[in-house]
């Protein structure tokens, strides 16, 4: 199992001043930056592109970038990102016509990739693609929009998951992304998580740190 990483959610950050914000949050004590791109069709919400992600780069942001695709048709996005300084690529595989094809161009072009699933989705299509991952995402919301509330299903598919890789002997991260916060994210670690993705709970208070030292607290306990 990794070791546990804070990964906040810009979709709850501010966007007029995204690169301050940005640095704050890592100044805080965040180590992943997770990067939410929708496109008002594969989702009911849009938000940015790479063009962002470059910008956030040639502004100064070093840390892990998590690209999380909420796009439909997916690998026209992939070489963008790759280009535009992209650490993690994930996407959703009902997204793509090709899964086997999307993951491995984003390996290809030299960025860490993983699969996505929706709260409703088996983790069937893992399966065959295991040693093409070095990420699973389970989205802990249905997707779309920062600040609803975790859906508990998603535990019992954390654990089943979290089995699938340590079963595997993979290196593959495990990522919990919606309604993640101070107050379940000890359950969700138990459960099997290493990687958390908040939004709300992060950039919803006014001193990023004092959150981040809580998840710490709550993960070291
Ligand atoms: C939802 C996004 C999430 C979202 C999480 O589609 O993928 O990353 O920002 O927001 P919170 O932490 O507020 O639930
Ligand atoms: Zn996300």
């Amino acid at each position: 199992m990794k070791p546990f990483a804070i990964a906040p959610s810009i979709l709850s950050a501010d966007f007029a001043r995204l690169g301050e914000d940005v640095q704050t949050v890592l100044d805080a004590g965040a180590d992943i930056v997770h990067f939410d791109v929708m496109d008002n069709h594969y989702v009911p919400n849009l938000t940015i592109g790479p063009m962002v992600c470059k910008a956030l780069r040639n502004f100064g942001i070093t840390a892990p970038i998590d690209v999380h695709l909420m796009v439909k048709p997916v690998d026209r996005m992939i070489g963008d990102f790759i280009e535009a300084g992209a650490t993690f690529i994930t996407f959703h595989p009902e997204a793509s016509e090709h899964v086997d094809r999307s993951l491995q161009m984003i390996r290809d072009g030299g960025c860490k990739a993983g699969l996505v699933l929706n709260p409703a989705t088996t983790p069937d299509c893992l399966e065959y693609v295991m040693d093409r991952l070095d990420m699973i995402l389970l989205m802990s919301v249905n997707p779309g929009f920062g600040g609803q509330t975790f859906i508990p299903s998603t535990l019992d598919k954390l654990r089943h998951v979290r089995k699938l890789i340590d079963d595997s002997g993979l290196d593959i991260r495990l990522e919990v992304d919606g309604g993640v916060g101070v107050q379940n994210i000890r359950e969700i670690a138990e459960a099997g998580a290493d990687t958390f993705v908040a939004g709300s709970a992060i950039f919803g208070q006014k001193d990023y740190q004092a959150v981040i030292n809580q998840m710490r607290a709550e993960l070291a306990a």
